[in-house]
């Protein structure tokens, strides 16, 4: 029997563009995915939460491959980060496996080879992950990720947050495939190169703002900065309705900013509230309208 756990994350900026080479910004969240291993004689996943089972043996065998190991596992995971709409569960799970077969094997890994072979269970599921979701869930605290030309390239710097961000963040109702959505992206470069590149340039100038807002504790900067990279990720269009509605609604109730986060075509928002009473609200006007909504903190490390 072995143990792993991880968490889950939050792109404050630069989903989408970080696939093509911009800087992201994201940070980790308390809620995790908890991974228990045990012997067996195929390769199984048990589990309450929403997966896509294909994908998940997918990303087993992937790690069990990469790691080296010849045996099968049962393997179970619970834990309570959402397993949908963007906060980075399939890399969360893919860290947590990691961390569970080395338990179970005995073996004493560094993050760096986590990382490693986390990214290539995050395969699996995303075609083709920046790597972005698997360094925030071996790594935790918040940072500033780029996609290097191979995954040895990838690097990130961690940021120090001048003080905490209280979010809400909420569920549209619709989960759309991170590959696809990455595939949509992918077809709007291919058809239009120079929009694709003026877009990452004003992404990449809304990046470097936002870090130093990030670091200075200007929360109305930031909340300007997220809707500027809102009104990008529109353009690119990977933001649907329902993306469009619940960050109306948050900055109807005063929110400094709002956002699709991760792969966007539904899945998840943030909303940048003011304190965490004001996100908190936020969160109560998300749920009377019927969506699911919770409030997190992002602190410099958990
Ligand atoms: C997914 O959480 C974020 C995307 O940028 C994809 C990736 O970085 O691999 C959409």
């Amino acid at each position: 029997m072995g143990h792993g756990e991880a968490q889950g994350k939050i792109i404050l900026f630069g989903e989408h563009f970080v696939v093509h080479g911009a800087p992201a910004i994201a940070g980790g969240v308390s809620s995790r995915v908890l991974v228990d291993v045990e012997p067996s004689d195929e390769n199984r996943i048990v589990t309450a939460h929403k997966v896509v089972e294909k994908m998940s043996l997918s990303g087993i065998e992937r790690i069990l491959a990469v790691m080296g190991i010849h045996g099968r596992y049962e393997v179970r995971l619970t834990g309570d980060l959402r397993t949908y709409g963007g906060l980075g569960s399939s890399a969360a799970f893919c860290v947590a496996l990691v961390n569970a077969l080395a338990d179970e094997r005995g073996l004493h890994l560094t993050k760096r080879e986590i990382n490693k072979y986390a990214y290539e269970g995050e395969k699996a599921f995303h075609g083709n992950p920046s790597g972005i979701d698997n360094t925030i869930a071996t790594h935790g605290g918040v940072i500033v990720f780029r996609r290097g030309r191979t995954p040895d390239e990838n690097s990130f710097e961690f940021v120090e947050l001048y003080k905490p961000l209280d979010l809400a963040v909420t569920f549209t109702g619709k989960y759309s495939e991170t590959s696809k959505m990455v595939g949509r992206v992918k077809k709007f470069k291919s058809q239009d190169e120079v929009g694709f590149k003026q877009l990452m340039d004003e992404y990449t100038g809304i990046a470097g703002n936002a870090r130093h807002a990030l670091e200075r504790g200007k929360a109305e900067d930031l909340g300007s900065l997220m809707n500027a990279n809102q009104a990008l990720l529109s353009e690119l269009g990977v933001s649907d309705e329902g993306n469009e509605k619940v960050n109306k609604m948050a900055l109807d109730e005063g929110a400094l900013g709002a956002k699709l986060t991760g792969g966007g075509g539904g899945g998840c928002c943030i909303a940048l509230g003011r304190d965490k009473y004001h996100s908190r609200e936020i969160v109560h006007k998300m749920k009377n309208a019927g969506f699911d909504s919770f409030q997190t903190k992002i602190v410099k490390m958990l």
